[in-house]
């Protein structure tokens, strides 16, 4: 009872740890997935950012072609558009229209100046056009940008970073501009060559509606995660609880079992107790009787009275077998290290007459190993195996042949006879209680042994089989543990 006991507590701890790590596996599951989700949602917003970035960056840049393709152009003099001094060198920078309006040149750069100041109060874009060799203080570059600026100039060819400034975060684009035939007209005084770069045009964008969109999808990624998260764990728990459950209803079911295996052994007991007796009496009287009266009674009482010995010396057996099974499922083991080559030598010496008689011979491999086991019971195993090949091993047996085998954990010891084979049913049930082959019932037998060596088997930790095939005999395996 105990047994069953402890074996439903560590059952029910076991289910708690497995649902407690099915759990945390689950948590952990739904968090990677919700990172994942989270990082490929920030990485989208700024493609998406960085793809206006790129479109308003290629939309200036295309203004600002249009504009050096002309050489500059002219616009009308007015408060915000004075003469441009660092055109002062150009003959024609002002120059005024027959009907008297005054034009002055505009530069690409003052041109995009103007237009990027345009659309900062238009839209959320900043731009600005900067170098590191300054036509114009006022296009100074700031030290993001005098960076970028330098690694331009090593090849570079974008400059990309989020900037929180003013209490919001901005996306910032920059590129280089590389000077061509057409800018040398205005700047090759500075001593730039075709193919330099001759500074930089940045834009800077707000990421502020980005945000917007990225904290909405966030909040659905955050929410179905959650859900998803609190179903899974839902259905662990219900898992969790139909599992106690069950456990606690195969505790139920193996209580009454041990009970019911309790009774039984009790009666058990004590019929064979209660037999004993009779039969010894039956068995001495009918000695007496025979031997006193065997003269008054013909050859057939004779006969009566032998057979009348010998079922009772089989029942004495069957009694004894009982006794010895039910003490093997009570007693604990009493392990001790064995040398294998002994407890042979003791059966074999036990069935050597009966091994002679029959003229079958023994094989044993020359090296055996220590084992640790009890003695009786191996014993007990290898007299089982040896008793029920010469019982069933019929006319063709010639040999037996004992085995050894290890592997990590276990020794396996085997026995095998080359005499009658076993069905494949047949060889599965030898080892349950008062099973007996159908075709061996005249053979005398209490069905009792192998479910005896079973019983030792389970007690060291192992298990039993068989295996048999036509024309090969039968073999008994037993594996006991290395480790008691
Ligand atoms: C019509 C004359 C003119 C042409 C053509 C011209 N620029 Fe400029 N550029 C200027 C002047 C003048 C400034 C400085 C004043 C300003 O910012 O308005 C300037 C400023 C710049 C600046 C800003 C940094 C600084 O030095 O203040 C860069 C970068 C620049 N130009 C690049 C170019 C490139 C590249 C080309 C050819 C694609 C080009 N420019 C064509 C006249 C010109």
């Amino acid at each position: 009872m105990v047994m069953i006991w402890n074996k439903h507590h560590s059952d029910l701890r076991s289910l708690r740890r497995t649902a407690v790590l099915v759990a945390v596996s689950w948590t952990l599951l739904c968090l990677l997935s919700g990172l994942v989700y989270v990082g490929m949602e920030k990485g989208r917003t700024m493609d998406l950012a960085h793809k206006e970035a790129t479109t308003i960056f290629n939309k200036d840049k295309a203004f600002r072609l249009w504009a050096t393709g002309h050489g500059g152009v002219y616009a009308p003099v007015s408060e915000e558009t004075q003469p441009n001094p660092a055109l002062s060198h150009i003959p024609e920078r002002d120059i005024v229209t027959e009907q008297g309006t005054r034009l002055t040149l505009l530069n690409p750069a003052y041109m995009m100046r103007q237009i990027m100041d345009q659309y900062e109060k238009l839209y959320d874009v900043k731009g600005h056009i900067t170098s590191l060799n300054l036509t114009n203080e006022c296009n100074a570059p700031d030290e993001w940008e005098r960076r970028a600026l330098v690694k331009f100039e090593k090849g570079m060819p974008e400059a990309f970073e989020v900037e929180e400034r003013e209490g919001r975060s901005w996306l910032r684009l920059m590129r280089p501009m590389i000077a061509t035939e057409s800018c040398l007209k205005c700047h090759a005084d500075q001593g730039y060559k075709v193919g330099d770069v001759r500074g930089a045009v940045g834009v800077s964008l707000s990421l502020e509606p980005y945000k917007k969109l990225e904290a909405k999808a966030m909040r659905v990624i955050y929410i179905s995660h959650l859900l998803f998260w609190l179903l899974g764990l839902l259905v662990i728990a219900l898992f969790f609880d139909r599992g106690k459950r069950r456990i606690a209803e195969r505790l139920l079911f193996e209580e009454s079992l041990a009970e019911s295996f309790e009774k039984i052994k009790l009666f058990a007991y004590s019929v064979s107790h209660d037999l004993k007796s009779p039969v010894v009496s039956i068995h001495g009287l009918t000695k007496l009787l025979e031997k006193r009266y065997g003269d008054l009674i013909d050859e057939k009482g004779r006969r009566y009275c032998r057979e009348i010995t010998r079922s009772a010396e089989q029942i004495t057996k069957l009694v004894e077998q009982i006794n010895v099974y039910i003490s093997t499922t009570e007693h604990p083991i009493d392990v001790e290290e064995l040398d294998l080559k002994d407890i042979l030598a003791q059966v074999r010496q036990e069935h050597s007459q009966a091994l002679s008689k029959r003229a079958v011979s023994w094989h044993e491999p020359d090296q055996l190993p220590l084992v640790t086991a009890d003695r009786l019971a191996l014993l007990r195993v290898f007299r089982n195996f040896v008793d029920n090949a010469l019982k069933y091993g019929g006319e063709d047996l010639a040999n037996i042949k004992i085995g050894y085998e290890e592997d990590a954990s276990f020794h396996i010891l085997s026995v095998h006879d080359d005499g009658a084979a076993l069905s494949a049913d047949a060889c599965q049930k030898v080892f349950e209680l008062f099973s007996r082959e159908a075709h061996s019932q005249h053979v005398s037998g209490s069905g009792l042994g192998l479910a005896i060596v079973k019983e030792i088997a389970e007690l060291h930790g192992g298990k039993v089989w068989s295996s048999s095939a036509a024309d090969e005999g039968v073999t008994f395996y037993i594996a006991i543990a290395k480790k008691l």
